[in-house]
């Protein structure tokens, strides 16, 4: 049986370069600087402990096509397994308010609705990995593929496999994406992420505002 969990558990989705990691910084700020009383548990996937980290680095390098998409759904739920054990639930169990970069949305779409896994079979890895863990709230950054890979190769990047896989790979995860947040109504919220970083931040603190008077937080104007 799972501690209570007292905390937020708020994850950022959406396919490479559409701006999950400016927002999850845009955010954070203005948490610290509206909620002073909150903690902050600031955290991304893969990864999140050293040793999913190193499940990450086999994950996030190399030649596109050297995992199977079932091999890298189980590569991407242990290291999920170790994140949740290890970081996330006693964070949640903490208090904190968690935010993660990317969940396992991220795995429903690469591996399965792209990747092809079957989504009853990525269900029972969540189990597995998430013992029951959803986040709370989702926020999809929604964007063109193109666009946003084009953002990724001017910013730079050490971690390319997954960006390597071509534009119709692309194009099917923000399909993809776009599917899962039709199934899931009440937990992802749609944001249009192809507009100036500084109106996607309107969004994202209107929906975690949102969430915050839900859970009696009580934020400073
Ligand atoms: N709304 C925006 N408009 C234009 N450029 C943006 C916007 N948001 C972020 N960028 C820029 O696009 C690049 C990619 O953004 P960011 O790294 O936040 O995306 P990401 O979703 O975290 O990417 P990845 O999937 O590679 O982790 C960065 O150089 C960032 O400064
Ligand atoms: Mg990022």
């Amino acid at each position: 049986m799972m501690a209570q969990m007292r905390g937020l558990f708020i994850t950022f989705e959406g396919g490479e370069g559409s701006g999950k990691t400016t927002q999850i910084k845009s955010l954070s700020d203005w948490i610290v600087d509206r909620l002073p009383s909150a903690s902050l548990c600031q955290t991304r996937e893969p990864g999140g402990t050293k040793e999913a980290e190193s499940i990450r680095a086999l994950l996030l390098n190399g030649a596109a096509s050297k995992w199977q998409p079932a091999t890298e759904a189980m590569m991407m739920s242990a290291s999920r397994h170790e994140h949740v054990v290890h970081v996330i639930r006693p964070a949640l169990e903490n208090g904190d308010i968690v935010i993660c970069d990317r969940f396992s949305d991220s795995t429903h779409v690469y591996q399965g609705y792209v990747g092809g896994v079957d989504q009853t079979l990525l269900d029972g890895l969540d189990r597995l990995s998430c013992q029951g863990l959803v986040p709370d709230l989702t926020l999809l950054l929604d964007l063109d593929s193109h666009v946003g890979l084009a953002r990724t190769y001017q910013r730079g990047s050490a971690e390319r496999r997954f960006e390597a896989k071509g534009a119709a790979f692309h194009q099917r995860v923000r399909q993809g994406f776009l599917q899962r947040a039709e199934c899931y109504p009440g937990r992802i919220v749609k944001i249009d992420a192809a507009r100036p970083a500084i109106d996607v931040t309107d969004d994202v603190i209107a929906a975690v505002r949102r969430l915050l008077a839900k859970n009696g937080f009580n934020v400073t104007d």
